[in-house]
C-alpha cells in the first residue's frame, strides 16, 4: 500500500507533515497561549469556512492574541491546504494560531505563527447515532468559554474521567448544576416541541448555528441554560459538533433520558442535517 504523507501549511509555507515543525520557543507551547479552530468538508467543500475563520479571529480577540493574517487570507491558505491533500476522501481542518515567540515567556509580540493542518476525516461508530451515546456532567467551568484557545487541560481532563465511565461526552456544568456544553460540542434539549440550548459562557458552535437556522421555523427555541435537575423530565438531548454533527443523548450521568432511546426529533433533525450537508458540498446552499 502507498504511503500518502498528508501536506501542512506552515508559516508561508507546504510541508509535508513528517517535515513540519514549530519552534520550542513557541508560548503556544511553554504556555499554551494560541488559538484554534476545527472544521470538516462535505463533498471537499470546507462547512462554512468563514465562519470558523471568524470565530478563530473572535477566540484571538477573547484572548488578546494580535493575528497578521486577514479573514480572506486563512481561507485562501485553507484552500489551497485543502488542494494539496488530494488522496483524502474528505478532509478534517484544523487551523492553529500560535501566540509566536517572545522573550520573557509570557508578553505576546505578535508575532505568531499560521499552521493549517488537513487530515483524512474518520468516521465515528456507527451505534453512537444508532442506539444513542450516554454521556457525564462534570464540575467545571472553561476560562473565557467564547474563545477555542489551545489551552484544553479542562477537556482532556473531563474526556478520560468520561471514557473511564464508557460516555462519549462530558458536559461542563456551573456552579448552579445547569449545563452548558460539552469538551468539543454543544448541548440541546427538546421539551415538548421547544428546543432548549444555553445562549452563552459556552463556545459559539458553528454546527450550533446551523443547527438553529434548520430547526428556527420548526420548534419554539428557547436559549436557557438547562439544570441538571429538570433531565428527568426532558424529552430528548442531543449534541452537535463539527467533527461529530448530531450525536443523540440516551443517558446523562445516572438520568436515563424518555424511554433510552434515539428521541424521533432529534432522528428528524440527523436526516435534516444529512440533506443540508450533502447539498452544501455540491454547492447547492450556504
Ligand atoms: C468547547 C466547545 N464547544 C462547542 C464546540 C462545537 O463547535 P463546532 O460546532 O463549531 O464544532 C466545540 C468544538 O470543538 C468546542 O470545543
Amino acid at each position: 500500500m502507498d504511503t500518502y504523507y498528508d501536506t501542512y501549511y506552515i508559516d508561508g509555507k507546504f510541508v509535508s507533515e513528517d517535515k513540519a515543525t514549530l519552534s520550542v520557543k513557541d508560548i503556544t507551547v511553554l504556555r499554551g497561549f494560541g488559538v484554534f479552530d476545527f472544521l470538516i468538508t462535505y463533498n471537499k467543500r470546507p462547512f462554512r469556512l468563514e465562519k470558523h475563520v471568524a470565530r478563530l479571529e473572535n477566540s484571538a480577540r477573547h484572548i488578546g492574541l494580535e493575528l497578521n493574517h486577514s479573514n480572506k487570507e486563512i481561507c485562501d491558505i485553507v484552500m489551497q491546504t485543502i488542494e494539496r491533500n488530494p488522496h483524502h476522501k474528505e478532509d478534517n481542518i484544523r487551523i492553529v494560531y500560535t501566540g509566536g515567540i517572545s522573550p520573557d515567556g509570557v508578553t505576546p509580540q505578535g508575532n505568531g505563527i499560521l499552521m493549517v493542518m488537513v487530515t483524512p476525516k474518520h468516521e465515528l461508530p456507527d451505534w453512537w447515532y444508532t442506539q444513542g451515546a450516554k454521556i457525564i456532567t462534570v464540575d467545571i467551568e472553561r476560562f473565557i468559554p467564547q474563545a477555542k484557545s489551545t489551552n484544553y487541560l479542562s477537556a482532556i481532563f473531563a474526556q478520560q474521567k468520561a471514557s473511564s465511565l464508557g460516555a462519549v461526552e462530558a458536559i461542563y456544568k456551573d456552579k448552579d448544576n445547569r449545563l452548558l456544553e460539552g469538551t468539543t460540542t454543544n448541548i440541546f434539549a427538546f421539551k415538548g416541541t421547544t428546543l432548549i440550548t444555553p445562549p452563552d459562557g459556552i463556545l459559539p458552535g458553528v454546527t450550533r448555528g446551523a443547527v438553529l437556522e434548520l430547526l428556527e421555523k420548526k420548534y419554539d427555541i428557547v436559549l436557557d441554560f438547562i439544570p441538571q435537575a429538570d433531565l428527568a423530565d426532558i424529552d430528548e438531548v442531543f449534541i452537535a459538533a463539527s467533527n461529530k454533527e448530531i450525536v443523540p443523548v440516551i443517558q446523562v450521568d445516572d438520568t436515563v433520558i424518555s424511554d433510552g432511546k434515539p428521541g424521533e426529533k432529534t432522528l428528524a433533525l440527523m436526516a435534516d442535517w444529512n440533506a443540508y450537508t450533502t447539498a452544501y458540498g455540491l454547492g447547492e446552499t450556504e
